[in-house]
């Protein structure tokens, strides 16, 4: 047996990415059971799907939503809505362990009293991408997007302000927390296509959640 003196100091130093930008690698491990339980009941209230881009293309990267409003796209284009489209209700509140954990991350990376009304749930399968894009649906860019990866690792790209400026690879693993706002809020971001690597808790699949100050 190993003694394990810090049993709850999994997480380490903010890993700055930016100047308004970090990784926090582990910080959301004390809270997975919570956040996977509250994935469970989200899905059976709103289903994961593939969107259609405006530009016609079937999104390899299933969405859903949880909070007052939920992103969205279809051939009109992007946008935030309080209703989910699939089941004609108001997307599922977003559970209180979300917005805790959202909210902490966010002071943690000294954006203070983050109060997120979005929470876009995206599932990756082995293959699936997401390709540079800035988030930029959102009415507030004071507030940073804070964002949880659950499961298969993956390969996050940080670019810069301009879709070619050259981007970092970050790889996230299961626990690690991305927060960027201020100066880096619209920086282009995305994620390549995911390796097969199967997560002891998740299987074939990677959940990222990011939270947003939509409205
Ligand atoms: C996103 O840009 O919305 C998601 C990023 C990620 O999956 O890590
Ligand atoms: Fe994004």
């Amino acid at each position: 047996m190993t003694l394990d003196l810090f049993p709850h100091q999994t997480f380490t130093v903010p890993e700055a990415i930016g100047p308004d930008a970090f990784v926090l690698r582990n910080f959301a491990t004390p809270h997975i059971e919570e956040l996977l339980s509250a994935i469970n009941t989200l899905e059976r209230q709103a289903a994961f799907r593939n969107m259609v881009t405006p530009g016609g293309f079937i999104m390899s990267v299933a969405i859903t939503n949880c909070g007052r409003l939920g992103w969205t796209t279809d051939r009109q284009g992007y946008r935030y809505s309080p209703i989910d489209p699939d089941t004609g209700q108001p997307w599922p509140s977003m559970p209180a362990a979300f917005r805790q954990l959202a909210k902490e991350a966010a002071a943690e990376s000294g954006f203070a009293d983050f109060e997120p009304d979005a929470c876009l749930v995206n599932r990756y399968l082995p293959g699936s991408r997401l390709s540079l894009h800035q988030d930029k649906d959102e009415r507030d860019f004071n507030a940073p997007i804070v964002s949880v990866s659950l499961g298969m690792p993956a390969v996050f790209l940080f670019g810069g302000h301009k879709r070619t400026d050259k981007a970092a690879r970050i790889p996230l693993m299961h626990g690690d927390v991305v927060v960027w706002g201020g100066v880096d809020r619209l920086r282009y971001h995305g994620v390549l296509p995911l390796k097969e690597n199967p997560h002891p808790l998740l299987g074939g699949q990677r959940i990222n959640l990011t939270f947003r100050k939509a409205g």
